[in-house]
């Protein structure tokens, strides 16, 4: 750090003695050139060194230069004694000089402080873009759990009380000879829509947060979730994860069931591909997911866009961009005609027992 400083100090002073060292070269090299107007070339020298190092080495430049030319070019030569005509002509060289100089220093202190003001802004900018990562993340947790909480009142309350509603209707059933038609067909009506009740919440209370994630882990679920879209959206669906895959810990899991939920319904919405890849692999310390489609492929702008921080932040693919980042990996989209590609490569903090 403090030879980092003397170099630059003395790199400055050296571009000041050398600029001086060639304007008076030059100047003797060519004199009759010179003859009438030897100042220019010591100017030039001053404003380089002024510009180039600033105050002190622009002033180094003018007394150097002053000493150059009264030695050189002034009568009596290679003396610095001086006639007051040309102590006129040196106090004219200097106050331009000084001038020169001065409104360097100047412009290099604005730039100066342009400087510190966009350091300090791109400070403020990284800070805020880390603060809006952390909330992002902290809303996509808080999301999780409300969902989690969500499907299990789901499960514990509307679903349990059509369980014995249902249970009812079974038992008004058994003795429905003896009541009238149109009862008879009300009843038969009630079951049926306390059937189609019950199913409804459980597959809702699945989708919010699939039990099976927390009982029997991301296998288990995935394929239950897998099966389910394909069967749903006739999209020829294919889960290729290994059986021993293990427990991961609930972090990693829930946002591996996030990620491929997310890109199948992105696959069935946007892409008109009659299949689609889930592909998991477990590396030495990586998860690996791969869900691909073979259809339209995204637009370009759809890319860009969701792979910036913008409007659609904890949206999609941004959800995801920010689960990903959460965990410390990162989210790969490769996407032209042929079908997209959503590759995530997890690295999980700790595992569960
Ligand atoms: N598998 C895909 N095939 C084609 N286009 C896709 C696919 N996935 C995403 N896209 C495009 O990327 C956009 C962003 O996706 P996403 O962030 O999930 O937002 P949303 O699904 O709410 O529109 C979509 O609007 C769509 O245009
Ligand atoms: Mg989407």
């Amino acid at each position: 750090m403090v030879k980092s400083h003397l170099r630059s100090v003395l790199s400055r002073y050296a571009a000041a003695v050398l600029s001086v060292l060639a304007a008076l070269l030059i100047t003797l090299e060519a004199k009759t050139l010179f003859s009438t107007t030897f100042y220019g070339l010591f100017l030039c020298a001053v404003m380089f060194s002024a510009w180039y190092g600033g105050l002190l080495p622009g002033l180094a430049a003018t007394v150097l230069s002053v000493l150059a030319f009264d030695y050189y070019f002034i009568p009596p030569i290679r003396s610095l004694n001086l006639t007051s005509a040309e102590l006129v002509h040196l106090i004219v060289f200097v106050s331009v000089a000084l001038f020169i100089t001065y409104l360097n220093s100047k412009r290099a202190h604005a730039e100066e402080a342009l400087r510190k003001s966009r350091d300090d802004l791109e400070a403020q900018v990284q800070e805020r873009t880390t603060k809006l990562h952390q909330l992002s993340g902290r809303l996509l947790h808080l999301q999780d759990e409300e969902r989690r909480r969500i499907a299990r009142e789901l499960h514990e309350t509307i679903a349990q009380s059509l369980v014995v509603l249902k249970m009812d209707l079974s038992v008004l059933a058994k003795s429905k000879q003896s009541l009238p038609i149109p009862a008879q067909e009300a009843l038969q009506e009630a079951t049926a829509l306390a059937q189609e009740c019950m199913r409804e919440a459980r597959t809702l209370s699945y989708l919010l947060h699939p039990p099976l994630l927390d009982e029997v882990g991301l296998s288990a679920a995935l394929r239950w979730y897998v099966d389910g879209f394909a069967r749903r959206s006739g999209i020829e669906t294919e889960l290729q994860m290994p059986s021993d895959i293990g427990r991961l810990s609930q972090e990693v899991e829930t946002t591996v069931f996030r990620i491929v939920q997310e890109c199948l319904t992105n696959i069935h919405r946007h892409s008109a591909s009659a299949t689609a890849k889930v592909r998991i692999a477990r590396l030495a310390t990586d998860v690996v997911l791969e869900v691909q489609d073979d259809g339209c492929g995204m637009p370009e702008t759809a890319i860009v866009s969701t792979m910036n921080l913008g409007a659609t932040l904890g949206v999609g693919i941004a959800g995801i961009r920010e689960r990903v980042q959460e965990l410390g990996g990162h989210l790969e989209i490769k996407s032209h005609n042929g079908g997209t590609t959503i590759k995530v490569v997890l690295r999980p903090r700790e595992e569960a027992a």
